[in-house]
């Protein structure tokens, strides 16, 4: 039987965690901090949970470098939950800008001495003639957040920006031009995925489309991060909300974080009633997915897996014991690890096929088909075969593409993605 120190586990997800990480949390179940209760039996309003969630909060903020007017939020319902919480609360912030321009334009300075019924009339006007949600299609995850849109809303109020299928035969593994991109004027967001954790396909850097302009003034530019955040630095003042699930690189499954811009949230922007959403002809969210009641409970609305938000806490205090000069040095390390494998499978391009272009090849998530022999197919079970017997495993793609995917998540050692560049080295040499 293998132990842990034979394993190297290339999953998509959940991912690997750092030893030293489970060992402390598993004495942390049994008994936290010499309390004779465990984690995740404590009070999740107990004093020791908010310090957990305060200290993860504080050096998530730090790690990234997250400025004071952002809020973290730590959530449940995974990154899916987040396709339709990103629909319900920035529709709901769109409409409270909508209402504050409106009651502006009729000379209105305060919302409760307007006429009502004509304030509904202008407000349903503008969500028939102006609600847009734009979304940047680049593979399987930002389809299905797209998707989620159109069934909450309907499709004449979601914009497909672009579909990288459309440049690429028909398949995802390109990032279209952006002077292809069809940008609606004003839209109530931006969405896009800046990792596939499915197909391989990285952002390479923040779009130039969606930047800022010189007066700090841009689009609101939502993006899924669950597969590639803490693995390298991201502008998040471009960002008006990055979401990601823990499972991949900050912990186990069971958390969601938001990292929310404060000005979408109260005293700035409050959430229409539900009254007037109802009159509106638009969907009310569950207050589970609602940022506003999230942000107004720090994250304890209702019961929080601690254990998770723990376990997470102790995942950032390694990297920072690890990586001094934080996300820095852990995205040095990402690339040094993905060039190995990347590397290997370029040096053997008559047995493998590397699945995305080279401009938008993902650092975690490595995506190939072995093509050498009759039958791809019996040649891919055979790699995969090989390499978990010399203990790389979680190597399968995913079901809907097929083929091998190594994650290259933060937990891989150096050494793990040596390990395997060796292995793809001489499966190579033995095809
Ligand atoms: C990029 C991305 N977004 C969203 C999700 C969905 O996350 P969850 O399974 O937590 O709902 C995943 C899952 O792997 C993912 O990789």
């Amino acid at each position: 039987m293998p132990t842990r120190a034979d394993i190297t586990h290339f999953g998509a997800g959940p991912a690997a965690l750092p030893t030293e990480v489970l060992e402390k949390a598993a004495q942390a179940l049994l008994d936290y901090n010499g309390t004779g209760l465990g984690i995740a039996e404590h009070s999740h309003r107990s004093e020791h949970a908010a310090n957990i969630i305060n200290t993860a909060k504080a050096d998530l903020a730090s790690y990234l470098d997250i400025p004071d007017d952002y809020e973290i939020l730590f959530l449940q319902g995974g990154g899916t939950g987040q396709f339709s919480a990103v629909v319900y609360n920035l529709v709901g912030a769109w409409v409270t800008r909508q209402k504050a321009q409106i009651l502006k334009d009729l000379g209105v300075a305060d919302e409760k001495d307007a006429d009502q019924d004509k304030l509904t009339e202008e407000l349903r006007k503008a969500v028939q003639e102006k609600l847009k949600l734009d979304y940047i299609v680049t593979g399987g995850w930002s389809d299905k957040a797209h998707k989620e849109a159109i069934r909450l809303l309907g499709p004449e109020y979601v914009n497909l920006v672009s579909d990288a299928r459309a440049s690429n035969d028909g398949k995802f593994g390109k990032i279209a031009d952006e002077s292809t991109w069809n940008l609606s004027k004003d839209p109530a967001f931006v969405y896009y995925c800046d990792n596939e954790t499915v197909d391989g396909v990285e952002f390479p850097k923040f779009p130039e489309a969606l930047a800022p302009s010189a007066d700090g003034t841009g689009p609101i530019v939502v993006a899924d991060m669950s597969s590639n955040i803490l693995s390298r630095r991201i502008p998040i003042k471009n960002f008006s909300l990055i979401f990601f699930g823990a499972q991949k690189n900050l912990g186990c499954p069971g958390i969601t974080i938001a990292i929310l811009k404060k000005s979408l949230l109260p005293p700035t922007t409050s959430q229409p009633s539900p009254t007037l959403l109802r009159k509106l002809g638009l969907p009310i969210g569950p207050i589970v997915l609602s940022y506003e009641i999230a942000a107004k409970n720090n994250s304890l609305y209702n019961t929080l897996s601690i254990f998770d938000v723990y376990i997470a806490g102790q995942v950032l205090q390694r990297l920072m014991r690890v990586f001094p000069d934080k996300v820095d040095g852990q995205e040095a390390v990402a690339k040094k690890k993905a060039e190995l494998i990347y590397g290997a499978l370029e040096a053997n391009s008559d047995v493998y096929r590397i699945v995305p272009d080279k401009s938008v090849r993902s650092t975690m998530n490595i995506c190939f088909r072995v093509t050498k022999g009759d039958n791809p197919d019996e040649s891919e079970k055979a790699f995969l075969k090989g390499a978990s017997a010399l203990g790389l495993t979680g190597l399968k793609g995913h079901r809907s593409v097929g083929g091998i995917r190594a994650s290259n998540y933060n937990s891989i050692p150096l050494e793990g993605a040596q390990k395997l560049a060796d292995f793809i080295e001489s499966f190579a040499k033995a095809a």
